[in-house]
């Protein structure tokens, strides 16, 4: 597959930026949409528009039926055996929110711990915070080493007697830090513990099958997978999820209202109370029929080129600090940075100034912020819509910058 072709599929990439070339390197925080995904929407709101799972009429049975299409395709790309298994959320930080209400809320007591790890995004810890504040739970973190990786031997004495769940990154957004998910699913359920991924970094840029995996739970964005913003999912293990009550109450999640009490319908349904976000889950599948024609392996094969590119003339660079792994073997498509004393904001700024869009500042992990001694970095993150071009505009724009920078500092002497 010609990777520079995939660029044109693209029509927000092909602008000009203050002059320059758009060059974008923030997909960790989101991906840019091709264009069968942007005209799906479309053609959703022209041909197809009507509320799904009540209406006896076409429009609302095409809906429905697209609308469970896309389950099953989401559920066959994760490796879910049951598409019951999927439930469709807003995004990932919903579908976390979930398992920590819902899960956590019948199995989570005073005095239980929940082992998190300092690398993890807030939205894998607040919830957690959440639920330990209001069930008087104890929160421990597997600390993260000088090298960027967990610290994998402390896990076995961090967890107790107590643990009931070890929720934790599969790609580190920050880091770039791959953590082997199916080594910790297996030291985690030895002990009894159920497990939790945050798949926000993973399903976007790697093979999963959570099968395979064996976690109970896998949380994902289709924003951050080159679909629509506002759709997310929850994969979990199917008797978890019938055991576990609803966080939501409302329409089509029930099967019987009563003045005092109500029943509801089994997973997904259970836990997808009101209209759901139809359109954008409906058009989320044609981004992972996208994917699923590069194939993961590609994507992650392409970031992983890019990412030893980028890294190679990178630490070539003078006063140029990494965060993280220095191979780019082991690391995803994600560099975060700080370079020659420049404030990541005013580096993100001289860079915007050049038509190069990076990210900048704490990226949701104050933890690991803190872990790393530093108030924020720079990152660049990359998606197969990227090309050795764009690292080397990005090069040349940085090294500017810092002339730039320079002579702005000399100047004010
Ligand atoms: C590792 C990780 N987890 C969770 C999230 C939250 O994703 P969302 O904002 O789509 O819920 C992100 C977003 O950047 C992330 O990188």
């Amino acid at each position: 597959m010609d990777m520079k072709e995939i660029k044109k599929d693209f029509p927000i990439l092909d602008q000009s930026i203050r002059g320059h070339r758009l060059v974008y390197l923030d997909s960790a925080a989101t991906t840019q949409k091709p264009k069968i995904v942007i005209e799906a929407i479309q053609r959703y709101y022209e041909t197809m528009n009507a509320n799904i799972h009540r209406g006896v009429y076409h429009l609302s049975e095409i809906s429905t039926l697209a609308y469970e299409e896309t389950r099953k395709k989401v559920a066959a790309f994760l490796g879910a055996k049951d598409a019951r298994s999927i439930v469709f959320t807003r995004n990932a930080t919903e579908a976390i929110n979930l398992v920590a209400q819902s899960w956590g809320g019948k199995h989570v007591g005073e005095g239980d711990e929940i082992l998190l790890t300092e690398m993890e995004h807030h939205s894998n810890i607040v919830p957690w915070q959440l639920l330990a504040q209001k069930k008087g739970a104890i929160l421990k973190y597997v600390s993260v080493q000088s090298n960027g990786t967990l610290d994998l031997n402390s896990i076995d004495s961090l967890i107790s007697e107590r643990t009931k769940i070890f929720a934790f990154t599969h790609v580190s957004n920050v880091l770039g830090t791959m953590n082997p998910v199916k080594a910790l699913v297996e030291k985690a359920h030895e002990r009894g513990v159920l497990v939790l991924v945050d798949g926000a970094q993973g399903a976007a840029h790697l093979p999963v099958d959570v099968s395979d995996l064996g976690c109970d739970f896998y949380a994902f964005s289709a924003h951050k997978m080159l679909g629509p913003t506002g759709v997310g999912g929850l994969y979990g293990k199917l008797d978890l999820l019938e055991e576990m009550p609803p966080m939501l109450g409302g329409g089509e999640m029930i099967l019987e209202v009563h003045k005092e009490y109500s029943t509801w319908k089994s997973s997904p349904e259970k836990f997808e109370a009101g209209t759901p976000n139809i359109a954008d889950v409906i058009a989320f599948s044609k981004a992972i029929d996208y994917l699923k024609k590069i194939t993961m392996e590609v994507v992650h094969q392409h970031e992983k080129e890019l990412t030893q590119y980028a890294l190679a003339r990178l630490m070539e660079l003078e006063d140029f600090t990494l965060y993280g792994l220095k191979d780019a073997q082991h690391r995803a498509g994600v560099i975060s940075f700080n370079y020659a004393n420049i404030h990541p904001h005013d580096l993100g700024t001289l860079l915007d100034h050049q038509g190069i869009a990076i990210r900048t500042g704490h990226h949701c992990a104050q933890l690991l912020m803190r872990t790393l001694q530093v108030p924020a970095t720079a990152r660049v993150s990359f998606y197969i819509y990227n090309t050795k071009e764009d690292v080397d505009a990005f090069m040349l724009a940085l090294i500017k910058a810092k002339e730039y920078f320079n002579r702005g500092t000399r100047s004010a002497r």
